[in-house]
């Protein structure tokens, strides 16, 4: 019990300190980087940073759902997603230092957040939990599309890492329904909406 703790509190760490590592090539990483002016820049950064908070998040809702989790079926969908959310963060984190920019500061407040939220689902049971992280899954994924859709055309290097982010998270969502996922209730869709709505406008800035 006590070492399990140790281990978590000691994944958390890394996921927020450490920086990750990546086993497949990062996506676009042998494209040229385009020539942006100084603004444009700063607004890629911008998204860059959102997604890597998200990932932030990912992982430590991965964490805190695997930790509750019951059925190790569940458990390994969960451990293989959390592996390439890894990976996301390792690109994500590669890009905002190419663009010249930093991490979200508040990265271990959202990291608590998200922890405590995947506890929190985790309660729920298997079904519920899965629940949860398919519909995770579809607002993230709807959210890259928008983050697509906003980066400037000559960017193709965040969009080669969003563009393969977005296929994954979509693989993430069909095996929690797969695996037998319970719909969420329309209000707690809602709520999710909201609280990603508070972590998104806030780490484009800080
Ligand atoms: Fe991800
Ligand atoms: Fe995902």
């Amino acid at each position: 019990m006590i070492d399990n703790a140790i281990l978590q509190f000691d994944r958390a760490l890394r996921a927020v300190f450490a920086p990750a590592r990546s086993v497949r090539p990062v996506p676009g990483g042998d494209m040229p980087d385009a020539v942006m002016e100084d603004a444009q820049r700063r607004h890629v950064a911008g998204l860059m940073r959102i997604n890597h908070c998200g990932e932030i998040c990912a992982q430590a809702l991965y964490q805190g759902q695997a930790i509750m989790s019951q059925d190790p079926a569940t458990r390994e969908a969960l451990e293989q997603a959390s592996r390439e959310e890894t990976e996301h963060l390792a690109w994500t984190e590669q890009r905002l230092g190419e663009l010249g920019s930093r991490k979200s500061l508040l990265n271990p407040l959202w990291y608590s957040g998200a922890l405590a939220i995947g506890l929190l689902a985790g309660r729920f049971g298997d079904r519920w939990n899965l629940g949860f992280l398919a519909e995770t899954e579809r607002q993230v994924e709807a959210h890259l599309k928008g983050h697509l859709d906003k980066l400037p055309d000559e960017d193709r290097k965040s969009r080669a890492i969003l563009d393969q982010m977005k296929v994954d998270e979509a693989g993430h969502a069909d095996t929690a329904v797969h695996l037998g996922a319970h719909e969420l209730p329309a209000p707690v869709k809602v709520a999710m909406k909201m609280a990603s709505k508070v972590m998104t406008r806030t780490a484009y800035y800080l």
